[in-house]
């Protein structure tokens, strides 16, 4: 097992031991690919969306949130595209029994080449010490060359399969590249198949004439079927954003990595209706506050990238992606694309309302141009668990296992600890608890040593820990211990609430 999934299967594991989160409905064994989360994922899920929303909404004049209902008219999943092209293509191994996604087997093996190109500079960098050129390198070596005309020759016949769902194409790409099914190890593969990600269902009864509606795959539409009414309603000019926060469905065909890629799961989305032409300038300034929102929670750079996409989405005439570090490599964790008029374009189609914006300054009417940030909740979590994971070697010889979570983002902020469970001390630790909890989600726990009790809250990420003591009944001064360095100071009980607000701000981007 490699060290990234040694970290994965404890982070998992660590996930369901402090109540993060559950596989759903677990006592019937769970179901594929849906997770619920728990007393303190839920806290830590509301926080990221409260710094979300702060940092979109509430920090920016011209952008407003909205709350739309996940079913709607099945005719929206016609204009936007998806009944006709949000499809997946499919390919069965016929001895392991097992479903892939086609374009996923074709990106893994291009992977495992730019692997291999990776290699032979690591290897050359270390026979080759400070003279080692990386740049001359990758452009004489003739193992690297030979790699990277592959992975190009590759490139341009999977883009082209793609953009044109030439599946034969796909299925003799995967024959050619000779990949094998990973658990069979075989290459006895079926055709390849589109397979539409859409969940559908029946609203109304027969009799009534029901009618087939989708759980939206996105949570966008719903923006853009209100666009006119926000305008209208919040006498909104151009530029401005409509950010919401809502679930989101679809039917993954390999659906795996634990919250990556779920088959109910959580969006973060906001469109930035914009004039066209006005929508490079636009792309270019959301890509660098997303990324900033990042960097704001303390998430060192290194662990970011972006990915420019080769394959443009239906919709789509700019893309990219921002991946994360995850313990199983680079994936995307938000994606910023350039919608163009593609959605409202197709609403005002589909819909025969007209979805125009009135332009004073110019006395124009046109279709305004999209630019959406879409990022995945329950990624950015596992963003943020996989990084604040930690096992401490301590100085005494002891280990301790900690949550190095940003404190804004923290479940409980403080947790009240009386030393021992006697001399008075439950009693002022409780009053100090019933103060507090107004300002903070705190917890008050009295029972066990009190060195478990610290290494409970570090588990779950709490950032401070406040001590009540024999000296706290004599000058009402408490302890207040840091998560990170474990450094304790004194303090006065009145000034806790000060000081916590203080240590735990965050400014988001
Ligand atoms: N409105 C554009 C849109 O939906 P997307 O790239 O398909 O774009 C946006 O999805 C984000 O939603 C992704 O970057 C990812 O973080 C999240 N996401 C997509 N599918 C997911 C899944 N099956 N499970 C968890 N998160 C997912």
């Amino acid at each position: 097992m490699s060290k990234g999934e040694d970290k994965f299967r404890k982070i998992i594991a660590h996930c369901k031991e402090y109540g993060f989160i559950f596989p759903s409905s677990e006592i019937y064994d769970g179901l594929s690919a849906v997770y619920d989360y728990g007393q303190n994922g839920v806290e830590l899920k509301n926080n990221i969306k409260d710094y979300w929303w702060k940092s979109m909404v509430q920090y920016h004049e011209n952008i407003v949130g909205v709350d739309a209902a996940i079913f709607m008219h099945p005719m929206v999943w016609k204009a936007s595209g998806h009944v006709d092209a949000f499809n997946d293509p499919l390919i069965d191994n016929k001895d392991s029994k097992k479903r892939y996604r086609a374009d996923v087997l074709i990106e893994d093996h291009i992977a495992s080449l730019e692997q291999k190109i990776v290699k032979e500079v690591t290897k050359a960098a270390k026979r080759f010490g400070d003279s080692f050129d990386e740049k001359m390198f990758l452009e004489t070596n003739p193992r690297v060359q030979a790699n990277r005309e592959k992975i190009d020759d590759i490139n341009v016949r999977f883009v082209a399969a793609m953009e044109n769902g030439n599946l034969q194409g796909l299925r003799t790409l995967i024959e050619e590249l000779e990949i094998v099914c990973p658990v069979s190890g075989s290459r006895n593969w079926t055709d390849v198949r589109q397979f539409n990600l859409m969940f559908s269902s029946q609203m109304g009864s027969a009799s009534d004439g029901a009618s087939q509606v989708y759980l939206r795959p996105e949570t966008a539409q719903g923006i853009f079927v209100n666009y006119l009414n926000v305008q209208k309603t919040g006498r909104k000019k151009l530029p401005f954003g409509i950010a919401q926060i809502g679930k989101a469905f679809r039917n993954e065909i390999v659906a795996r990595q634990f919250i990556f890629r779920m088959r109910e799961f959580e969006q973060m989305e906001m469109q930035f209706f914009v004039k066209p032409g006005e929508e490079k300038e636009w792309y270019e300034y959301w890509k660098e506050q997303r990324m900033q929102w990042y960097l704001a929670l303390g998430i060192p750079k290194e662990l970011f990238r972006v990915h420019d996409h080769d394959k443009l989405a239906h919709y789509a005439n700019m893309a990219v992606d921002i991946e994360f570090e995850f313990p199983f490599g680079f994936k995307e964790i938000e994606g910023i694309h350039s919608r163009t008029d593609y959605d409202l374009g197709a609403h005002q189609k589909y819909s025969g309302k007209k979805l125009q914006y009135f332009d004073p300054e110019t006395n124009e009417r046109y279709v305004p141009y999209v630019v959406e940030t879409s990022i995945g909740l329950d990624r950015t979590f596992l963003a943020i668990i996989s990084h604040a994971y930690r096992e401490e070697k301590l100085d005494d010889g002891s280990e301790r296992m900690v949550m190095n979570l940003p404190p804004a983002l923290a479940p409980v902020k403080v947790a009240v600890l009386p030393l021992v469970k006697k001399d008075g001390l439950p009693e002022k630790g409780r009053a100090v608890f019933d103060k507090l909890k107004y300002d903070f989600n705190c917890q008050y726990e009295d029972k066990d040593a009190i060195g478990r009790r610290y290494r409970r809250q570090d588990a779950i990420g709490t950032p401070y820990c406040i001590t009540i003591d024999h000296k706290t009944l004599e000058d009402g001064t408490v302890t207040i211990r840091e998560r990170d360095t474990m450094k304790q100071e004194r303090i006065p009980a009145d000034n806790i609430s000060s000081v916590v607000a203080k240590r735990i701000a965050l400014r988001p981007a």
